[in-house]
């Protein structure tokens, strides 16, 4: 019997006991090729010297001196990296423990900026449905996932929420892209002018959409109309690049590619890539700097913040992502990705769509293509879909609720940084035939709840 909590109480976990660059390896030998990078988080793969290097020797230097005391060399020179390549004025970095960590210390940042610069009325945020931004209450909160958000909601403070970017379902058939994002910018002006602009703190969203819709991109314009909307009602802008950010889709930050800087940045698996639990907040100047002329201090702060091991690993690994090209490396993969997915499910009768940027992409499991009628939330198609892959030896992240929060399948891959052609090749292999049994499967479930009734 396990005394670990385990987040499924009924199943029997493999025992991970080794990482090898794409590969984990379980205690029985057994080994599977890493497509999901965890959750989005090993990019430089699971055995990188360098950067297990440096933890060990940051850990015999100094682990760990606590943030209200001391700063420590490896989080100054790791704030100094990650502002110095940010986008224009993101020139102070928080930071954190993960991503829900980072979510938190946004919000919380965005309402003192509020106290400081004499707007106490502004308290509302804005989000969108179907997001994900973390699981600690106010990030739960900020997240429009309804699956997630259900049996919490009472303890949730009130958020508002708007339609998310998701042309696959939502933009209309005589609609362009360019008329779908001002439709989606001129619905978030509508709920801002609603609350009362002047009583709305900030607008938060995921730059491009991460593990409850699936690699979902924004459309060409949106976030600049989004930007100008913020702008134009004094609201801050939080972009969640959690799982889409450093490097993750081509680009540095995938903000870059949207031609937006947010005010608040929020940054955590790849900034780690695992080998040590990091999140972080950049922080623009005009955040941060009614803070240091105001009252002088963030009210805010948790233990390991800024960890010095932590900090040491993660510094190892931005170095390596900038030193190695390895933002160009995965533009480059991403395509061989993106092209062996739509050889391989681009015609498959149950793939409705194939999105995704960079080494972030999605298939969006349909029980029929032509109606997009996603398979019944009870035939758990995203949990076969990921059994059947482990069976054969393959890691993916499968996830339910991207059609309206509850229906809907898809998977998400984000391999690392580091994948080879051949191990895109393995990717598909093991990826199509555990898509194919896991439908048959829930084709069978559906039939016989059918046939029950
Ligand atoms: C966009 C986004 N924000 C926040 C989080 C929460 O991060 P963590 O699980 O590290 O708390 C996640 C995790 O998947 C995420 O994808």
């Amino acid at each position: 019997m396990t005394h670990v909590f385990h987040r499924d109480q009924r199943k029997a976990y493999p025992v991970a006991v080794r990482g090898e660059g794409c590969y984990l390896i379980d205690s029985h030998g057994k080994r599977y090729l890493d497509a999901a990078a965890g959750a989005a988080v090993s990019c430089l793969g699971h055995s990188d010297d360098e950067v297990i290097a440096a933890i060990e020797a940051q850990l015999r230097r100094l682990p760990y001196a606590v943030t209200s005391f001391f700063t420590n060399q490896p989080a100054e020179e790791l704030a100094d990296l990650l502002a110095s390549d940010a986008p224009e004025g993101l020139d102070r970095v928080w930071f954190a423990l993960d991503g829900s960590e980072a979510v938190e210390s946004a919000l919380k940042l965005a309402r003192q900026w509020a106290i400081e610069t004499g707007q106490p009325q502004r308290r509302r945020i804005v989000s969108r449905r179907q997001s994900y931004h973390g699981n600690t209450l106010g990030a739960l909160a900020a997240g429009g996932n309804a699956f997630r958000r259900a049996p919490y909601e009472p303890l949730l403070v009130p958020m508002h929420h708007v339609s998310p970017c998701y042309a696959y379902r939502e933009q209309m058939a005589d609609e362009s892209e360019q008329a779908y994002g001002e439709r989606l910018a001129r619905e978030l002006e509508t709920e801002i002018e609603r609350l009362g602009g002047a009583t709305v703190l900030a607008f938060i969203a995921e730059t491009v959409a991460g593990a409850t819709l699936g690699s979902a991109c924004p459309v060409p314009g949106y976030f600049r109309r989004v930007r100008e909307i913020c702008n134009r009602h004094g609201v801050l802008l939080i972009l969640d690049e959690v799982m889409c950010g450093l490097g993750r889709t081509g680009h540095l930050h995938a903000c870059i590619a949207e031609d937006v800087v947010p005010d608040l940045l929020c940054l955590a698996k790849g900034l780690g890539a695992g080998y040590q639990p990091m999140g972080a907040v950049l922080v623009r100047r005009r955040v941060w700097e009614p803070v240091t002329q105001g009252s002088g201090a963030f009210q805010h702060g948790h233990t390991f913040m800024g960890h010095a091991a932590a900090c040491a690993g993660a510094l190892a690994v931005q170095r390596a992502i900038r030193s190695r090209s390895l933002v160009q490396a995965v533009r480059e993969r991403g395509k061989s990705l993106e092209e062996r997915l739509r050889t391989r499910f681009g015609a498959h009768p149950h793939v409705g769509d194939i999105r995704g940027r960079g080494l972030l992409w999605t298939l969006e499991l349909v029980r029929e293509r032509a109606t997009k009628e996603p398979f019944a939330p009870d035939a758990t198609l995203h949990a076969r879909v990921k059994a059947e892959a482990m069976l054969r030896g393959l890691t993916c992240y499968p996830m339910p609720g991207c059609a309206d929060g509850r229906r809907g399948d898809h998977v998400l891959l984000a391999p690392p940084y580091v994948i080879s052609e051949p191990q895109l090749d393995e990717l598909v292999d093991k990826l199509a035939p555990a898509i194919d049994a896991a439908i048959v499967q829930a084709l069978t479930v559906e039939r016989s709840g059918m046939d029950a009734e």
